[in-house]
């Protein structure tokens, strides 16, 4: 999936939670308002009142006459305190009060970042950890055509580096198929079988970058002397194993692909199925010599 669709994933889940959120919030906002009139109504309902004879005319019109009209009423007397049960104060329902301009921005920040961190999370997902299909590594890498790739093997002195896919290529010999047979899965040898092993340049050690040495033809590794032959299989050093490998698939036109979505763990200590000995001095001083 392109860097654009990933990017105008998360902008449209954005803006549909966004939506939701401000039609939610202000459909809330709305509610609280229920129930109270406006000034323009109360004045119609009291002209109503007037009208019907249930208020006198005299009666004040606005707050400003209700509150003269108390001043006026109002007497120097001790008030008489009716001797009353009092009622026992219970707190308001938060609800009933309604949502306050500042519940409304603070739940608004929580809904919009919880959206925005979703899409991010969701836009991060789909981009980097679902599995590719195709292109690049984690899925099935096209490398060209096989007499292509034998030629950059005898080009590259014995290594065919494959960046893409993260991988080595060398030439396994025929002779050596029986052997190999006995010792790796199916997935493998059917690009053994057309000559060629496609190894991970991860280490199985700690996983360094492992390069090739052209004097020994081995792969030699650097950070802690651990040696493969040319097909991978462990020679000397702390690896555990030989060298992770890759399974490949060559078409009908001899076009070879490369599938980095699956690591086949490489051959126990001791398999040596070419018996490939260093063919010059060694690059890093950790196998046999
Ligand atoms: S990482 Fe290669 S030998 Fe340790």
């Amino acid at each position: 999936m392109s860097t654009a669709a990933v990017i105008g994933i998360a902008v449209g889940v954005v803006v549909v939670l966004a939506a939701i959120a401000v039609l939610t919030l202000a459909r809330r906002s709305d509610v609280r308002g229920a129930g109270a009139l406006s000034g323009e109504t109360m004045q119609r309902d009291r002209a109503a009142r007037r009208d019907s004879g249930t208020e006198s005319p005299d009666a004040p019109a606005s707050a400003s006459e209700v509150e003269a009209a108390g001043v006026a009423a109002r007497s120097t007397e001790p008030a008489e305190v009716e001797d009353k049960e009092l009622v026992p104060w219970t707190p308001p329902d938060p609800e009933a009060l309604g949502v306050t301009r500042r519940q409304f921005f603070n739940r608004a920040n929580v809904v919009l970042m919880g959206a925005g961190l979703g899409g991010f999370a969701a836009a991060s997902f789909v981009g980097f950890l679902w599995p590719s299909g195709t292109g690049g590594f984690g899925g099935s890498v096209t490398v060209g055509k096989l007499g292509a790739i034998k030629d950059g093997i005898k080009q590259g002195g014995g290594f065919f580096y494959v960046p893409e896919a993260r991988s080595w290529i060398t030439a396994y010999p025929p002779e050596s198929l029986p052997a190999a047979e006995t010792v790796y899965p199916e997935s493998l040898l059917t690009a053994m079988r057309a000559g060629i092993v496609v190894l991970s340049q991860k280490c199985p050690h700690l996983g360094c970058r492992v390069p090739e040495c052209a004097t020994s033809q081995w792969f030699e590794c650097q950070c802690h002397g651990s040696q493969y032959n040319r097909a991978g299989e462990k020679k000397g050093g702390p690896a555990p194993r030989g060298m992770d490998r890759f399974p490949a698939t060559i078409s009908p036109t001899d076009v070879v692909s490369i599938d980095t979505g699956t690591v086949v763990a490489g051959p126990a200590i001791g398999t040596n199925t070419t018996g490939q000995e260093a063919e010059g001095p060694h690059c890093t001083g950790g196998g046999e010599h």
